[in-house]
């Protein structure tokens, strides 16, 4: 069976290819990074990197990972980095050794096709459009109910893994410390993996699980450079969870996965917190701006969000195909929901940007829906 190729958006490449355009002159609302850029100490820190190349870089990120260590409070035995969070992604299911993922949806399709590529069963259970898409808990404790008895029973409990993106992607809504509590119980009474990416923790850093890692022995944590540094073509992201369990994510990732130059960038990003604290500051502010003027617009269904993101859903998928199209002979990326695994209603996902670019946004969006009206 061929598994086809995620969708993914930030296709900036493509489309400047398509229009005769040079990438610079794109406004991409399609992959969620960090308005404010690359921080200026980061950029500093790998051109400085990229003199030293004519080495191996460190198979191990040592300095990463002692960095990460301080950070999060938590061993280095402990951390793993990878060439994006995605790597790890990928490792998972054989390196845990899975027979079932259940995933929270919907979500980042990579839970779905690393399982799927590992030859391993899915399921999930999905936020609905008619909840808001708040996060689905009381279903996912009835299934963890549910799998309780007969995983028992056939001594599987070990090779079964819960996914949950938190904030999660495309729906910006995030599960609270206090409401995963349940969750930690019911794993920790089942015996079952927690895996919970944290790609966009950084825009709500108070709901990350850093701190109940020693509360639940199967918890496993990824994180990711590429949105809040705003270095995606960098490729850089770690894991947390058990040294045993690092151990066996280590052994199926290839040696020197992470360049130098990712782990230059690392630590000059971990190292700069007037960026990290002026990127929340303006997040909070801008993310409430675009979301008022969002939702002043018609035919829209305008999701709140912890991440810097905003979902919007629209009435057909006509309508979200005529946006998307209209935009693209723009120049303007914008992502379209319909490729996330467990996704029911045709919805738009637009990142948060700078006030100016997110006034245009807005703008076009208008000409787009009041021309569909007629
Ligand atoms: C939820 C989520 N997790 C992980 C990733 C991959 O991140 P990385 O660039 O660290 O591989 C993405 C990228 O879009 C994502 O949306």
């Amino acid at each position: 069976m061929v598994i086809q190729r995620a969708i993914h958006g930030g296709q900036v490449y493509q489309l400047a290819k398509r229009l005769g355009r040079p990438v610079e002159t794109l406004v991409d609302y399609s992959a969620s990074m960090n308005p404010l850029g690359t921080s200026a100490s980061v950029l500093k820190a790998m051109h400085h990197a990229v003199d030293e190349c004519q080495h191996y870089p460190d198979p191990d990120s040592e300095e990463l990972r002692a960095r990460l260590s301080q950070e999060h409070g938590i061993a280095e035995e402990a951390i793993l980095v990878g060439n994006g969070s995605v790597e790890i992604i990928r490792a998972l299911p054989k390196a845990l050794g899975l027979r079932h993922g259940l995933i929270v949806g919907p979500t980042f399709s990579e839970f779905e096709r690393s399982l799927r590529l590992a030859g391993v069963a899915t399921s999930s259970v999905d936020a609905v459009s008619a909840q808001r898409y708040a996060p689905p808990l009381e279903s996912l404790l009835d299934v963890l109910k549910k799998w309780k008895r007969p995983l028992r029973l056939k001594g599987a409990v070990s090779n079964y893994a819960v996914f949950v993106c938190n904030p999660n992607s495309p729906t910006g809504r995030h599960i609270s410390r206090r409401d995963f509590r349940h969750i930690i119980s019911a794993v920790n009474r089942i015996g079952c993996w927690l895996i919970v990416d944290e790609a966009f923790i950084d825009w709500c850093p108070s709901h990350s699980l850093m701190p109940d890692l020693s509360r639940c022995p199967r918890l496993v944590i990824l994180r990711s450079f590429t949105k809040f540094f705003s270095i995606p073509g960098i490729r850089l992201g770690y894991v947390v969870g058990a040294s045993s369990v690092i151990q066996s994510i280590q052994a199926q990732l290839p040696p020197w996965s992470v360049n130098h130059v990712a782990q230059a960038a690392g630590l000059a990003a971990l190292n700069d917190w007037r960026f990290r604290q002026r990127s929340l500051t303006f997040m909070q502010q801008e993310r409430t701006r675009l979301l008022r003027q969002l939702r002043a617009l018609p035919r829209l269904r305008v999701m709140t969000s912890q991440a810097n993101f905003v979902m919007v859903e629209v009435s057909s998928q006509v309508v979200a195909d005529t946006v998307v199209s209209r935009l693209q002979t723009q120049g303007v990326l914008v992502r379209d929901c319909q490729t996330f695994p467990g996704m029911m209603q045709p919805a738009l996902r637009f990142a948060v940007r700078l006030r100016r670019d997110n006034h245009g946004l807005v703008q076009a969006l208008k000409h787009i829906l009041d021309d569909m009206k007629m």
